[in-house]
């Protein structure tokens, strides 16, 4: 299946809200430390329900351009928000519609590791950034949250597993610098006590624990020289 046809089916089940639900509870700590000024243009890489730029616009970014691959996606953020200078486009990240030297800052949430070839994406971003540009990449599939290797088996769409290494060396590869990598838990997922496992999606209290808490968000921060 391809991402178009995956994810076309999320957005029209209603998943892409349930993902902002769930996402925002990390996103919204990586949002914070991205350094956007009154007038920047920011680029959210597959912008899902559009999320992000509806919580940059309240900082007074100027143009935001969510990119989704799936068109009923970019069809639902736009109708959650009347902000003009937010755009959403269908297009995907291995060829990004936007001129050299253009964007301030690229942030992207849950979405980097469904590129088909990460290292071009991570080129493309970097071709895209003015100098000193920024891009937040926010992933909770990676190698060292172990409890998350499984999802691939219930996607369609080839994932990448990196662990944190690999991503700091694929952003060098790339031409960024990497300004910043870190973990961001999830503190706000409600945890039941050990007595209630095993629940529907877990085996136990440990591995939701180490999923949520230990592991979480993992951001890696790349600066355009
Ligand atoms: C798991 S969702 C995350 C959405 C949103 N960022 C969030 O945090 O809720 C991944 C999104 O990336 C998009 N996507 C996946 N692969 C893509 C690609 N190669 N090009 C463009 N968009 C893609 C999907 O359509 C989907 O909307």
């Amino acid at each position: 299946m391809s991402v178009r046809e995956e994810f076309d089916q999320w957005a029209t089940s209603g998943k892409d809200r349930g993902m902002e639900d769930r996402h925002w509870h990390t996103a919204k700590h990586v949002l914070a430390r991205m350094p956007v000024e009154k007038g920047d243009a920011v680029v959210d890489l597959g912008t899902g329900s559009g999320y992000a730029l509806r919580a940059l616009r309240e900082r007074g970014i100027g143009r935001g351009y969510g990119l989704d691959g799936a068109p009923e996606m970019a069809r639902n953020a736009r109708s959650y928000t009347d902000e003009v200078d937010v755009g959403f486009l269908v297009g995907d990240f291995d060829s990004l519609p936007f001129v050299d030297d253009s964007v301030d800052h690229v942030f992207s949430m849950e979405a980097f590791y469904y590129a088909a070839d990460p290292h071009n994406t991570l080129r493309e971003v970097r071709r895209i950034l003015k100098p000193g540009g920024t891009f937040y990449c926010a992933v909770n599939y990676f190698e060292e949250s172990e409890s998350t290797h499984a999802w691939q088996e219930h996607i369609s769409v080839d994932m990448t597993l990196w662990n944190r290494s690999r991503y700091r060396e694929a952003f060098r590869e790339a031409g960024l610098y990497v300004a910043e990598q870190d973990v961001i838990p999830d503190r706000e997922i409600e945890i039941p006590p050990a007595e209630k496992f095993p629940t529907e999606d877990w085996e136990s209290r440990e591995e939701m624990v180490d999923r949520y808490r230990t592991w979480g968000t993992l951001l890696t921060v790349g600066v355009a020289p």
